[in-house]
């Protein structure tokens, strides 16, 4: 009969390796990038079905599956320990989630966060907004990809686009600030509104956000042609509306953003496909199902979750999340011979 081994004794020798050791205050890589950027999915359901997200049939995680509200905020702790001090919560879509303001209500109150923000689809947000904003929440990112009721309908695959605008109406009113509008560039969908975008934006002071399209949809239908690149798009709308950039060179952020010159709000772009920013990356992922990931690409995760559950202790789990960051690869290989994409899906990682 096969002897029956107990899970810590499985785990015992991975995480009792640094017994002695000074825990670090920060999460640094192999490349001298520091890690103070945590987006935690905290689910994998969506009430959306976005075709380079999520194919039209998806199976989800059973709720025993998916990490506790007790068990993220225990996790964000450690985070925090390890120098981490800006979270945002993603999905699938967040606000599916049952309860969701009372994890932001925890998380705000988590000494060492300095920024708490949200990213949403917006199909829910009208019914939150106010929720969010008296649990603690300032900023929140909004996700459209079009101006026009009819394509929303055909690239989500739901009739949600008045909850959306309604959504966001709803955020400006509550005193979210900043509202950025992230808006997926599919060649084929949005050429023809990246003016009204940018109308948008400097009509409503949203930040609109392009972001190129990544090889992580359900469908595997990504292909390099549909990748409307950022270039082109701050091209045709800076021949209408001149632009000028904004953001400082080594940016931590994925997003490039520029300003309307005759000083009337800001649009940006994020270039994952044309020019990778993997040099200045800041950020690790935590899936819902309670995996690390060191990238949005990596083919590799470190369970965080069968430890916690198996009774590993803060500095254990603190370990492994240290030697999960030194193994982080230097960046993203979509542009090399043989790239692989992540077996998971968008909605799987939390963008
Ligand atoms: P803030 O700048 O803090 O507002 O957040 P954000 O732009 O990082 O968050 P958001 O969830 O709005 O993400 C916008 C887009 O950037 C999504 O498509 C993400 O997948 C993408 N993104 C975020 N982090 C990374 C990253 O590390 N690498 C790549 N390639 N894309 C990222
Ligand atoms: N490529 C680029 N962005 C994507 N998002 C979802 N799937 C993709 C993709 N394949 C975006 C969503 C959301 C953010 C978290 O990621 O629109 O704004
Ligand atoms: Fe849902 Fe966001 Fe994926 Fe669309 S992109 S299916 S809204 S998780």
């Amino acid at each position: 009969m096969a002897q029956l081994i107990a899970p810590e004794q499985l785990l015992a020798p991975r995480l009792n390796s640094h017994v002695g050791e000074i825990l670090p205050s920060t999460l640094v890589d192999g490349f001298g990038r520091v890690h103070n950027n945590l987006r935690i999915s905290i689910t994998d359901r969506c009430d959306f079905r976005c075709v380079y997200c999520m194919p039209e049939e998806m199976e989800f995680y059973a709720r025993e599956v998916l990490l506790t509200y007790e068990e993220l905020q225990r996790l964000a702790g450690i985070f925090v320990r390890l120098g981490v001090d800006k979270i945002r919560l993603t999905g699938g879509e967040p606000l599916v989630r049952r309860d969701v303001t009372r994890l932001v209500e925890a998380l705000t109150r988590l000494p060492g966060i300095r920024d708490l923000s949200l990213t949403t689809n917006g199909g829910r947000l009208e019914q939150f907004a106010q929720g969010l904003w008296d649990a603690g929440l300032r900023r929140i990112n909004v996700s459209l990809d079009t101006l026009d009721a009819e394509r929303f309908k055909e690239l989500t695959r739901r009739p949600f686009f008045d909850a959306v605008l309604r959504g966001l109406e709803e955020a400006g009113r509550v005193g979210f600030h900043p509202i950025k509008v992230n808006a997926v560039a599919m060649r084929g969908y949005i050429d023809d509104e990246l003016i009204p975008f940018a109308e948008l934006a400097r009509s409503r002071r949203f930040q609109v956000r392009f972001i190129e399209f990544m090889p992580l949809d359900g469908d595997g239908g990504w292909g390099r042609a549909q990748v409307l690149t950022a270039a082109e798009i701050v091209q045709t709308i800076h021949a209408v509306y001149p632009l000028e950039r904004v953001s400082p060179a080594g940016s931590s952020d994925p997003a490039t953003l520029y300003r309307f010159l005759d000083g009337g709000g800001e649009i940006g772009v994020i270039p994952t496909v044309s020019e990778p920013f993997c040099a200045t990356c800041n950020r690790v992922r935590l899936t819902a199902d309670g995996k690390l990931r060191y990238c949005l690409f990596a083919n590799q995760e470190t369970d965080l979750k069968g430890p916690m559950r198996a009774g590993a202790s803060d500095e254990q789990i603190a370990w492994l999340i240290v030697d999960t960051v030194r193994q982080k690869w230097a960046g993203h290989l979509i542009n090399q011979t043989g790239f692989e994409k992540p077996i998971r899906n968008m909605s799987q990682i939390g963008g």
